[in-house]
């Protein structure tokens, strides 16, 4: 039965986590099998042909625990490999960012938007594009953020590296009159109060997991998927790799005490 199978969620790392975290908001009731590729994060600096293997193996090991649609919650897996995993797998992909394109062009007021992300992310113009499609007067200004990635894995929420990074990388925004910054990669929701600090108040910031629950949870409604259970589901974890750091973080991330972090083999299940 369809409607009782959980929802599987992808991403290169922890980041995703802060897609689960809306998803369970929306959706309490679903169950979620979560998969972080920490052995093989970051994915923002590989090549397009890496990102789209490691997302079909990330998809294939998800299928194998049974999920009814795949979220990938990764900016930069859904810039580059949706194509393929749509005409690859039967279930339902739902990427990030076309919801958050969406929510940042019906936020912006002065049609100025700046985009944050990873190198490939930002090189691939995934969000100027998908923003631009909805709306070509808006002036879209991008920037790769890299380091915000490793610092976000190692729970740096507020670290003074972590600002000094973000005054040298978000200095060059603050002069372009943006309204709107998008969080175009799923790690920095996690250094959400840096970046709002640096970047200032008055910059509405956009953290696509919240519009992509939104359409996950309209998605599996339309075709019928949504669970009967009157009860919370549950949220099962698995990664390629356990860093020390993992459950902690995720923890404090998610706001909420995890049972077991579960490590899997991941180029290995895919030989077999
Ligand atoms: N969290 C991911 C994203 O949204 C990937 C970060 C990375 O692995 O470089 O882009």
């Amino acid at each position: 039965m369809e409607k009782e199978k959980p929802i599987g969620v992808f991403d290169s790392g922890i980041g995703g986590l802060t897609v689960v975290k809306r998803l369970i908001s929306s959706l309490p009731r679903e169950s979620i099998v979560y998969f972080g590729d920490t052995a093989r994060v970051p994915y923002g600096s590989k090549s397009n042909s890496t990102v789209i293997d490691y997302s079909v193996q990330n998809t294939n090991f998800l299928l194998s625990k049974n999920v009814k649609a795949i979220v990938v919650a990764c900016n930069t897996a859904s810039s580059i490999a949706i194509p393929s995993l749509k005409e690859k797998f039967d279930v339902p992909v739902i990427g990030v960012i076309l919801p958050g394109a969406d929510m940042a062009v019906n936020e912006t007021k002065n049609g100025k938007i700046g985009v944050i992300g990873t190198r490939a992310t930002i090189s691939n113009q995934a969000y100027s594009k998908a923003i631009n499609e909805l709306d070509n007067k808006i002036k879209v200004y991008e920037k790769a953020c890299p380091l915000f990635v490793p610092l976000a894995e190692e729970g740096w929420t507020h670290h003074k590296a972590t600002y000094d990074i973000a005054e040298e990388y978000l200095k060059e925004l603050r002069g372009k009159d943006i309204d709107t910054l998008v969080l175009g990669c799923t790690h920095y929701p996690i250094l959400v109060d840096v970046i709002q600090d640096v970047i200032g108040k008055n910059v509405k910031l956009i953290d696509s997991g919240i519009a992509t629950a939104e359409v996950v949870k309209n998605e599996i409604n339309r075709i019928g998927f949504e669970t009967n259970s009157a009860v919370p589901g549950n949220l099962d974890l698995y990664v390629s790799d356990i860093p020390t750091t993992f459950k902690q973080v995720a923890e404090l991330f998610l706001g909420k005490k995890i049972n077991e972090v579960v490590k899997v083999d991941i180029e290995e299940l895919h030989k077999i």
